[in-house]
């Protein structure tokens, strides 16, 4: 596991795209699995701006994301697919045709987790998985006490996530309940995780997550036993890390490695 401990969001936001960036430049036609919420919007511009700048092209890229709330139109301003046409494929050069969000209007949510499984392994599995973390320590939506081997499918949101995610919506009672969200056993057959937090709000999830028992309690702490993690965070998120100053060192140099010198 890789930690590159930034001073702001914005530097870190900015490694973390370059490190996606180079990964696009090298395979082209790459399969990324892709997140929402506020943490990663910074990446995303940066992305946009690489693409604008012709330094990086999506046009062959697939991508497959983590989640999307039950019961929101897919043109619902707080559904995730709107999310990701807003604050990515709208302005890159990806066919959205390759882009791929959970119908969380499905009818049969089975055949509709089953089919994205199935969809993913067809298209050789997921390259690099961006993920977020949860105030409370989850990956996606699966939320503290889910299984670590969990498949995609129907959660229940937890009261936590509830409240944390109320500012988006008018209300808290407008947050759906449910969602259809991929499972850590999904997550974690990715070839390559970014992580990204940000903010003293997930210094807690973050050193439990890292520095904690892995555990169900905890589901981000099942990345300690993921051979390939990049995590990107600022110094509020890294702040209750006991090994932060050896983390910092130590992921700029493999980071520059990384990104040819
Ligand atoms: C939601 C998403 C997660 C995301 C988390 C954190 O619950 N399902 O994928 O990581 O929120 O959100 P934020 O980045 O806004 O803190």
């Amino acid at each position: 596991m890789e930690l590159i401990i930034a001073k702001t969001k914005e530097e870190a936001s900015r490694k973390a795209a370059d490190l996606i960036a180079c990964a696009v430049r090298k395979d082209p036609k790459i399969v990324l699995g892709l997140a929402t919420g506020s943490t990663p919007e910074t990446m995303y511009s940066n992305l946009a701006e690489d693409c604008k700048a012709g330094k990086v092209t999506f046009a062959d890229v697939k991508s497959w994301n983590l989640d999307e709330y039950v019961g929101l139109e897919p043109t619902h301003d707080q559904s995730y697919r709107y999310f990701m046409n807003a604050k990515l494929f709208d302005h890159i050069d990806i066919n959205k045709e390759n882009t791929h969000v959970l119908n969380g209007l499905a009818t049969d949510v089975n055949a509709e987790c089953e089919a994205y499984e199935k969809e993913i392994k067809d298209a050789g599995g997921i390259a690099i998985q961006v993920l977020g973390i949860g105030s409370d320590g989850h990956i996606a939506f699966n939320e503290p006490g889910s299984s670590l081997v969990s498949r995609t499918r129907k959660v229940a949101l937890t009261p936590q996530t509830i409240q944390d995610n109320a500012r988006f919506f008018e209300k808290a009672e407008d947050v759906p309940r449910f969602a259809l969200s991929m499972g850590i056993g999904t997550i974690m057959e990715a070839k390559r995780i970014i992580i990204l937090a940000f903010g003293a709000n997930k210094a807690d999830a973050v050193a439990g997550a890292f520095e904690g028992a892995v555990s169900a309690f905890c589901p981000a702490s099942i990345l300690q036993m993921h051979p390939d993690v990049w995590f990107f965070c600022d110094e509020a998120a890294a702040a209750n890390l006991k090994l932060k100053d050896y983390y910092a060192w130590h992921g700029e140099e493999v980071l520059k490695e990384e990104l040819g010198g």
